[in-house]
């Protein structure tokens, strides 16, 4: 900071003179300051010699500047915002004891809230969140406007997630539009500069990560909660739930049981005239889509494949569909359980405490199985993998052929092994 910088910062010379009645200040001309309340600002009633004031050049004398400071005495206006006492002197000068947050709530909602929504993105983010802590009248239908008008996702999520625990203030229609959110048209939210720049310095599409829907279902899940049953009936059909991926509805026939040696002769023909379309359907019925990751959607029970083709060659990608458990990431592992008294309980641990074990089973499903860590015999990596073994048993060859061509090209339809 020059000094220049500094005079731009602070255009009155502040004056502030200690040892006045409790917490208050005295300004001349100029902002009292209210010391923050403590032992330090206890009232002293104790008669004093009355303050002689000084002039504005004495004054400036008993100012500390840091080296590089210069301070100028510069004419201001009295900016005064909650005058309690104002005195002349046998001068004629003005004596005024300014009182901040006398006449205010304690809080300082009254100062604040003439502010939202201002034109700055960045300062209407700060002010929500702080006025929608101290339940600022009319803050639910400024930050709805805000989040209609808000065009990067990154924006409206942070008024959506702060608004989902308000439970008053709310109009119905602002509840619709509030719900109607989360099934709003997301091709039309805007990428911020910085999100997609970060994107393309490491050369990938942009995507929201893996845990993104389950953060909206949890946020969506906390602004239900604060409805009143009346409500719930009124929004029930933008309040129902999607299942956070769909699940695949065809039926499938067994087609055979493939084993490796059945494909890996034709696996060169995974290259070239494939149908991007089977092989996208073949990627659902299937329900590789409800555990992994792939481009924008899918589920997160394992790991994203979307760059699988960049970690695997044709022939280890087939082996990981056909033959799951042959090569099992240490990080998805589930463990085998053997209790005392002989039973055995396989499924991947989500929680452990002294007491206690717990294990998902069934990925899936959110059966939990509690295990008292008592009972507990063993405990060993399971050999099976989480993925079934089986899936595509329900395809034809060339359907599988498909599905490879459509994960080694990341679901991309222009992939040269779609050409025609
Ligand atoms: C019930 C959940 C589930 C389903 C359904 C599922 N997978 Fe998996 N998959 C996993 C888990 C968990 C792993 C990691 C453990 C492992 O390596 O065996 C995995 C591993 C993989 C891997 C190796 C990824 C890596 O980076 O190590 C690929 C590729 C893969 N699956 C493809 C598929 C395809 C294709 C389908 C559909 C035919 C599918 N998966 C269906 C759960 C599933």
């Amino acid at each position: 900071m020059n000094d220049s910088h500094q005079r731009r910062q602070s255009p009155r010379l502040w004056i502030l003179l200690s040892g006045l009645i409790g917490a208050a200040s005295l300004s001349v001309f100029g902002q009292a300051r209210v010391p923050a309340p403590g032992p330090a600002s206890r009232a002293d009633f104790a008669p004093k010699p009355p303050v002689t004031a000084k002039t504005a050049e004495e004054q400036a004398k008993t100012f500390v500047l840091p080296p590089g400071y210069r301070m100028e005495l510069v004419l201001s206006d009295p900016d005064i915002d909650t005058p309690a006492v104002v005195e002349f002197d046998g001068n004629g000068r003005m004596f005024v004891v300014e009182l901040r947050g006398y006449e205010q709530t304690l809080d300082g909602i009254d100062a604040i809230a003439p502010l939202y929504p201002s034109s700055n993105p960045q300062l209407n983010r700060e002010l929500a969140q702080v006025l929608i802590y101290l339940g600022a009248p009319g803050v639910v239908q400024k930050t709805v406007d805000l989040l209609s008008r808000a065009e990067t996702q990154e924006e409206q999520i942070h008024y959506v997630f702060h608004l989902r625990t308000v439970k008053s203030g709310w109009t119905p229609e602002d509840r619709e539009k509030y719900f109607a959110w989360f099934k709003r048209d997301r091709a039309k939210d805007k990428r911020s500069p910085e999100l997609t720049k970060w994107f393309a310095d490491v050369g990938r599409d942009q995507t929201d990560g893996s845990s993104f829907p389950k953060f909206m279902a949890n946020i969506k899940k906390d602004a239900v909660a604060t409805l009143s049953d009346a409500e719930k009936t009124q929004l029930a059909s933008l309040i129902a739930t999607d299942a956070v991926v769909q699940r695949p509805t065809a039926e499938r026939k067994f087609v055979k049981e493939w084993t490796m040696a059945d494909i890996v002769p034709s696996l060169a023909e995974a290259a070239s005239g494939r149908n991007f379309r089977r092989g996208r359907e073949a990627f659902t019925t299937t329900q590789c889509i409800l555990c992994h990751k792939f481009g924008t959607e899918g589920g997160s029970v394992g790991p994203d494949i979307t760059g699988a083709a960049s970690r695997f060659n044709r022939r280890d990608l087939l082996e990981t569909i056909i033959e799951p458990s042959k090569v099992i990431s240490d990080q998805y592992q589930n463990i085998t359980v053997t209790k005392k008294n002989g039973d055995e309980v396989t499924g991947r641990l989500v929680e452990e405490n002294e007491q206690r074990l717990v294990l998902l089973a069934n990925p899936l499903t959110t059966d939990r199985t509690e295990l008292k860590k008592s009972d507990v015999a063993k405990r060993t990596p399971s050999k099976l993998s989480p993925m079934p073994e089986g899936l595509v048993n329900t395809l034809t060859k060339e359907e599988i052929l498909d599905l490879l061509a459509y994960i080694e090209a990341g679901g991309k339809r222009e992939h040269a092994a779609f050409a025609r």
